[in-house]
């Protein structure tokens, strides 16, 4: 492993806990973040946690001890920030968003206001639009011939279908796809993926500023409804564009991401692609099963907010913890035969959505976006035929593909 650079910026400097082994690795380093496996294996091997010097952090990837540390809410608290950066110490690059950076009270008004808007009801409303579009993009990509799975498949359908479900007036598939990796990107330290990322802010925060108003969003979509709540008196109007930028911010990255990793799973698991064209309701579970293998949010951190012990170590107040919820989801302690892809399995409690008060706000609208295309994918194609060796984009908090060349064959 390369010696890691000091990371150590706005954040608490901690002893290393008693009987913690302390690991000179660069968790952020590209080629682990391209190839993370081997990585959630080694971390795993440390022990319930292992003290990361570069960044002055613990680090966990053993599911158990992961879901304990990233659900229990009133320990570790997701108010100092869920990257490396403790927010007690030190200015943000953008204010925090008011529901994934915050804890009780608060979070509790803003995540009430979320769920409403994105209810199963309002959800399932949009199913049938979203099946229309994924019908009719596979179709043209099975006429196309070969292409690539992230920029002609991924961003072109959840940069359609996402914006509208908002209700954005204007939309820029480029600028929401690079501020969601933007955000991601953020929370790493200040590495070579960070500062590209923030070079973009000057182009990309006026726009997504600007897509929030109220002016922007037409009626019936998430976004007014987040501005009924302000009508309603429950947050005030500032809030509601806070919680419309906590979309933009967390909505759309995400299911490219989870788009590109599905098509990945089955072009390289052709036996399994077969049982969901045998059965198109397998959908559901086949997408689950590729969040829990593929883990599209990799980390995310908590800090520890009074002195605890977990898993009999004890843990400082201001610890920063990085939850490795990739190395949870492949933990073999966990998962009969972690490292296969298989849809049968029903991964129930996987964490690729979080686990706790944060669970997911938006996964039912994720959930009905993969499960239009992968619902399409079921029907309309025989084979996907993976044409390279796929191309990762390293980034500080999403595992995504940046080039998948494939081609379609009609069934
Ligand atoms: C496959 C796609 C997605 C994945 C893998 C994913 C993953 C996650 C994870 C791991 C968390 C927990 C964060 C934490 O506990 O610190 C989370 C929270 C959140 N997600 Fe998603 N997400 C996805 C799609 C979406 C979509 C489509 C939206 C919006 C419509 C969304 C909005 C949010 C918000 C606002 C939160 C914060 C919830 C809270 O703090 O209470 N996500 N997501």
């Amino acid at each position: 492993m390369p010696q890691p650079p000091n990371l150590c910026e706005g954040h608490h400097v901690i002893v290393p806990p008693k009987g913690v082994p302390v690991w000179d690795v660069d968790p952020y380093a590209p080629e682990i973040l391209v190839n993370p496996a081997p990585y959630y294996t080694a971390l795993r091997g440390q022990g319930a946690f292992a003290y990361i010097p570069a960044c002055s952090i613990l680090t966990c990837g053993g599911f158990a001890v992961t879901q304990e540390v990233f659900s229990d809410h009133s320990r570790f608290v997701s108010a100092r920030g869920v990257g490396l950066q403790d927010f007690n110490l030190g200015t943000t690059w953008r204010p925090p968003s008011i529901i994934l950076e915050a804890d009780p009270p608060d979070h509790t008004k803003t995540r009430r206001v979320m769920m409403r808007a994105m209810s199963p009801r309002a959800v399932a409303d949009l199913r049938s639009g979203f099946q229309d579009a994924a019908d009719g993009l596979i179709d043209r990509l099975l006429a196309q011939g070969q292409f690539d799975a992230v920029s002609d498949l991924a961003e072109p359908f959840a940069t359609d279908v996402f914006p509208r479900a908002v209700g954005m007036q204007h939309n820029d598939p480029r600028r929401l796809v690079d501020y969601g990796a933007m955000v991601f990107n953020a929370l790493g330290p200040d590495n070579a993926q960070r500062r590209a990322a923030l070079a973009k802010g000057p182009d990309i925060v006026p726009f997504i500023t600007d897509s929030c108003a109220r002016a922007r969003l037409s009626d019936g979509g998430f976004g007014a409804s987040i501005y009924s709540a302000a009508d309603a008196g429950d947050i005030s109007q500032a809030e509601a564009g806070m919680l419309v930028r906590s979309l933009l911010s967390a909505g759309v990255d995400t299911t490219v991401t989870a788009l590109g990793n599905a098509l990945w799973c089955l072009a390289r698991n052709p036996a399994q692609f077969d049982l969901l064209r045998a059965d198109p309701t397998l959908a559901k579970a086949a997408f689950d099963e590729v969040l829990r293998f593929t883990s599209p949010v990799h980390s995310f951190c908590r800090t520890a907010a009074i002195t605890t012990q977990v898993a009999g170590v004890e843990i400082v107040e201001g610890t920063k913890i990085l939850c490795s919820l990739g190395a949870a989801n492949l933990d073999p302690e966990r998962w009969h035969n972690a490292d296969q892809f298989d849809i049968t399995r029903r991964p129930v409690g996987h964490l690729a959505f979080g686990a706790g008060i944060h669970v997911c706000v938006g996964q039912n609208v994720a959930r009905a976006e993969l499960e239009a295309v992968l619902t399409a994918l079921a029907q309309q194609v025989a084979r996907i035929e993976l044409l390279n060796a796929p191309v990762w984009r390293p980034n500080n908090a999403i595992h995504a593909l940046d080039l998948m060349m494939i081609r379609l064959h009609r069934a």
